[in-house]
């Protein structure tokens, strides 16, 4: 079980760090290492962005940090765009599922969009992760799928699918 937190400050480090693990940035969109500074500023400002929300899962049963689901609306508002990572140390232990499940579902209680998430073709938990919690396929290059949670779907049946 996990309980889902908004990041703040404290949070800033350990999120770098595991920005800054070599599978996350092999699997990222932007691979550079990320110093310390930039990512002080970019943190600062990612929390008091209205447009952009971003979580922390914790264990329930010992308070570990599990990772990050963030959410960046696009400029019209009506989608956001999903990122996940896990803290490495939490890796390939069956947390991605529940925390992109309790994120999404908790983001969608206020936001009234689509979700869509970007994820490098050679990425098969990132993959599973996203399809069994009810995105679907909506377009592909030689380098990334792009998922999309429906949108046609009530926002009651969006937390359903994503509850499966
Ligand atoms: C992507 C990420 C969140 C997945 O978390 P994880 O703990 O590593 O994933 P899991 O081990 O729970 O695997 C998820 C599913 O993929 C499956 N999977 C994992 N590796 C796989 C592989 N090489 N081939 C096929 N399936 C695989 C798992 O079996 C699991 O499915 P299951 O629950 O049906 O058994 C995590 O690896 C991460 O943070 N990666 C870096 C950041 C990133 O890539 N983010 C995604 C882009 S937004």
């Amino acid at each position: 079980m996990l309980w889902l937190v908004r990041a703040s400050l404290d949070d800033a480090e350990d999120v770098r760090s595991w920005r800054n693990d070599a599978r996350t940035r092999s699997m990222s969109i932007s691979t550079a290492f990320v110093e310390q500074d930039a990512h002080e500023r970019w943190f600062r400002n990612a929390l008091s962005d209205p447009r952009r929300a971003l979580f922390i899962g914790v264990a329930a049963a010992d308070g570990a940090k599990i990772g990050m689901c963030r959410f960046d609306l696009d400029a019209d508002g009506a989608a956001a765009e999903v990122s996940i990572n896990l803290n490495p140390a939490m890796r390939g232990k069956g947390w991605a599922k529940p925390l992109l499940r309790e994120a999404a579902g908790y983001y969608l209680l206020d936001h009234a969009v689509r979700l869509k998430a970007t994820v490098r073709r050679q990425n098969p938990a990132a993959i599973r992760c996203f399809l069994d919690c009810g995105f679907h396929l909506r377009a592909e290059d030689s380098e990334y799928f792009y998922f999309l949670l429906d949108p046609d779907l009530p926002a009651a049946e969006v937390k359903d699918s994503l509850c499966r």
